[in-house]
């Protein structure tokens, strides 16, 4: 059986079908590697994978990043129903963590080492809205004109969850959660090539600030500009959820985020980070003040 690729109505993205992630051979998951670097988003439909097989699928990518402090987990719940069944309120912390995933970003930019990809799949979905979207990072750089690619060709921008939640009203200290940590604020380039296709492509997102250079005013508007400019049609993709879908991304040349729903209804998905590769991945860091301490490093863990 050979996998069926629908390209997306958008500058990335594919729906896959005809395939079984739990079983692929050898040169169905060379057509998929290939797929996820041609399309950057890939969705699977009702594949219905145990996580072990969800943690199997994303470990094809590369090494799992570790989202708990337990390291025998490899998935991780994004879910706002709690072990009791009830749903989470809004004064609590993980329902606030939830609210900040509808900001546009990409995933651990605020880790020494960023993430290559993300798998999620849907358990419980809400009986509407709730869609994740992405855009397309790559094809923002291609739009931009050529006074902003001058502009930016050269800056770079501090990344730190603490920041992006605090904009929020969320003020989380040291220790708090993942992403809450010492090891210091990455500084990232804005224009990121892609380490395997050699494309160009912003990467930006709501952790990021105070580019070095610029006031922070001027810093905070060049960075809400391009995240305005990049995330819109037709370089966005937004995905109504079923039980049972899986998709993949490339957190190196797209940006997500989820969407609002009634918060009264559950839903969960299970979530597989696969880390970055350290050759390209991995971004010096700096005091971020919002932290207890820095102690500089180049690990995750
Ligand atoms: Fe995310």
């Amino acid at each position: 059986m050979m996998p069926r690729i629908t390209p997306i109505d958008a500058t990335l993205g594919a729906v896959v079908t005809d395939v079984s992630l739990a079983k692929m051979d050898g040169s169905t998951w060379k057509i998929v590697e290939q797929a996820f670097h041609d399309y950057a988003v890939l969705v699977f439909p009702a594949q219905h994978l145990t996580e072990d097989e969800q943690v199997a699928f994303a470990n094809r990518f590369g090494d799992i990043e570790l989202l708990a402090p337990d390291p025998s987990l490899k998935a991780v719940a994004i879910s706002n129903q709690k072990p009791d069944g009830t749903v989470l309120g809004a004064e609590e912390d993980r329902y606030k963590s939830l609210r900040g995933n509808e900001g546009w970003h990409t995933d651990s930019s605020y880790m020494p080492l960023a993430a290559k990809a993300s798998v999620l799949s849907a358990q419980v979905v809400p009986s509407k809205d709730g869609e994740t979207e992405w855009a397309d990072m790559r094809a923002a750089y291609a739009a931009l004109d050529e006074a902003t690619r001058r502009r930016i060709a050269g800056l770079s921008a501090y990344h730190s969850l603490y920041h992006s939640q605090a904009k929020i009203g969320h003020v989380v200290q040291t220790g708090g959660g993942y992403g809450f940590h010492v090891k210091g604020a990455p500084l990232r380039s804005l224009v990121k090539v892609h380490p395997v296709t050699g494309r160009t492509s912003l990467f930006i997102g709501r952790h990021a600030y105070g580019i070095p250079g610029l006031d922070p005013a001027e810093s905070e508007k060049l960075l809400a500009d391009l995240v305005d400019f990049a995330c819109r049609p037709p370089r966005t993709y937004a995905h109504r959820w079923q039980p049972g879908d899986v998709v993949i991304w490339d957190n190196r040349c797209v940006l997500h985020r989820a969407r609002p729903y009634d918060y009264r209804e559950p839903r969960v998905m299970r979530h597989t980070r696969v880390a970055g590769d350290p050759a390209t991945e991995v971004a010096p860091t700096h005091r971020d003040d919002r932290a207890a301490t820095f102690e500089p490093s180049t690990s995750n863990r």
